[in-house]
């Protein structure tokens, strides 16, 4: 290599000043793009705020699952524990109830149950060609700093970016300075279409992330994901390695977010292929650096898309969805599901059960002895709008049996309800074989316009109901015959929001 002192004074001058130039010019950018976040962030909050202020009596709007304070939101993002709190971002629109503008809203939580909005964390950066900020997913690097892996989309080809917090409550981001860290390139030849959504995970000593895809332009039979190594600690270099795993129906085209962990000595993948979201339970062939799936499932069969999932310090593995299909037009749109501990059935199956914690919101609590019904028994009084509702239903002699939430003379309620094939919420019908002898757990979680039930931590479906159906009026019923019904307990919900 040649050293400045053998280059002749006109090159010196040359070297040094493009030398200096460069400086100058990544210090311009870095203030120019600080400014620029300034500058965005602040438009956004206030455009956020002022609607906040309209939709916060809206008497739909739930009061203890995790929503933007107005506007709309869809995927969760990036979960992670960090600092004494649970951190959780969410794909947002801050300037309107539809989807579009993709931001990354905040919120945190000290103790999983109450939340603090946070200023919103990651804006599209303009001036580097970004239109939309997409899913992904957090942690914590080789260097021990915490970096947001997302999907940047422009006028361009996807790009893969990350960001880095500022201080250590992660209010404020910068984008990462190696910007884009993941694009194209690296697939050579392959052409994957609608590539996006990294999710990171570890294996031995690698640190690997997953995104969702498919390589016939989304015509089916050729939905992926898409494996890669990092190369250096800092996770700023990454290795394409290959197909990790190949959806196996023909008929699905693409897909999204998806999420791929070790649990109980096994490895799981939730995907979500624009239906349904499922989860595969399998091995990891660390060789080949495939999956092999021996079980599949259903995650919810309600409204509900693209999840997102942690470990928390204790090891738990948490996991929360997005709630969709609210009704447009009303200044807010989607909120998340419930915490949900994932843990492994004997069947090699998932289970998802509400967080323990969730119990510190309930208030006084109504509880009913065994009862066998054969008529309708009916509670009219004390609880409405927020509540949780456990009960075990044993079929018996009944065709069917169940519970009518907030049903009057003049509404027909929303009906939850088994037959010995099928479980029925409002007009969803999910395939549920049980005995008449034998005892279904079922809880309920009504939330002003949400409902989520979990029938015994197997089945979940999420839904979006009319407000009146979470008013008063709890029905218990069977048809053709007398039902049991045990522990029916009923607590109301308190809200989510405020310190802890
Ligand atoms: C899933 C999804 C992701 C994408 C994000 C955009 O709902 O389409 O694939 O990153 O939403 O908001």
């Amino acid at each position: 290599m040649r050293c400045l002192d053998d280059t002749p004074i006109f090159g010196r001058v040359l070297i040094i000043t493009t030398v200096l130039g460069g400086l100058l010019h990544g210090a311009l950018l870095q203030s120019a793009m600080a400014g620029e976040r300034e500058e965005l962030l602040a438009k956004a909050q206030k455009s956020l705020e002022a609607q906040a202020a309209k939709v916060k009596d809206d008497p739909a709007r739930p009061v203890y699952h995790v929503l933007p304070p107005a506007y709309w939101m869809n995927d969760p993002n990036g979960p992670i524990w960090h600092n004494g709190y649970y951190h959780l971002f969410y794909q947002h629109n801050p300037y309107g109830d539809g989807w579009g503008n993709m931001h990354w809203g905040h919120v945190r939580s000290k103790d999983l149950v109450h939340w603090e909005h946070q200023p919103i964390a990651l804006w599209p950066s303009k001036s580097q060609g970004e239109e939309h900020v997409f899913s992904g997913s957090a942690t914590v690097n080789g260097k021990g700093e915490l970096m947001l892996f997302y999907t940047s989309i422009g006028n361009r080809a996807p790009e893969q970016w990350a960001a880095m917090p500022e201080d250590k409550d992660l209010v404020r981001w910068k984008k990462h300075a190696k910007n884009p860290l993941l694009t194209e390139k690296l697939h050579g030849e392959t052409k994957v279409h609608e590539w996006r959504d990294p999710f990171i995970f570890r294996h031995g000593n690698g640190v690997y992330l997953v995104f969702g895809g498919n390589l016939n332009a989304s015509q089916g039979g050729q939905a992926v994901v898409l494996v890669y190594r990092a190369e250096n600690e800092e996770l700023t270099e990454w290795k394409y390695l290959g197909v990790l795993f190949q959806h196996p129906d023909k008929e699905v085209k693409n897909i999204e977010c998806p999420l791929f962990f070790p649990l109980a000595g096994k490895w799981v993948l939730i995907v979500s292929p624009h239906g349904p979201v499922q989860y595969f339970v399998g091995d990891l062939d660390g060789e080949t650096m495939t999956f092999k799936p021996s079980q599949r499932g259903i995650m919810d069969y309600g409204s509900y898309y693209a999840p997102n999932v942690m470990f928390d310090p204790e090891g738990r593995c948490l996991l929360w969805g997005w709630i969709r299909d609210f009704p447009g037009g009303k200044g807010w749109n989607g909120c998340l599901t419930l915490p949900r501990e994932l843990t492994l059935g004997d069947d090699g199956h998932v289970r998802q059960t509400p967080a323990n914690e969730l119990a510190q919101l309930r208030g006084q609590r109504k509880s009913f002895d065994d009862v066998q019904i054969s008529g309708t028994r009916e509670l009219r009084r004390g609880v409405r709008n927020a509540f949780e509702l456990g009960v075990e239903i044993k079929l018996d002699e009944a065709r069917e049996a169940g519970v009518r939430l907030g049903h009057t003379d003049e509404r027909d309620g929303i009906v939850v309800a088994l037959d010995g094939k099928e479980l029925r919420v409002g007009d969803s019908r999910v395939p549920l074989a049980v005995k008449h002898n034998q005892p279904v757990s079922l809880r309920v979680f009504v939330d002003h316009s949400v409902l989520e039930v979990y029938v015994d931590d197997q089945i979940c479906v999420s839904k979006v109901i009319p407000t009146g159906a979470s008013g008063e009026g709890i029905e218990f019923f069977p048809t053709g015959g007398k039902a049991e019904f045990k522990s029916i307990q009923i607590w109301p919900m308190g809200t989510i929001w405020g310190k802890r």
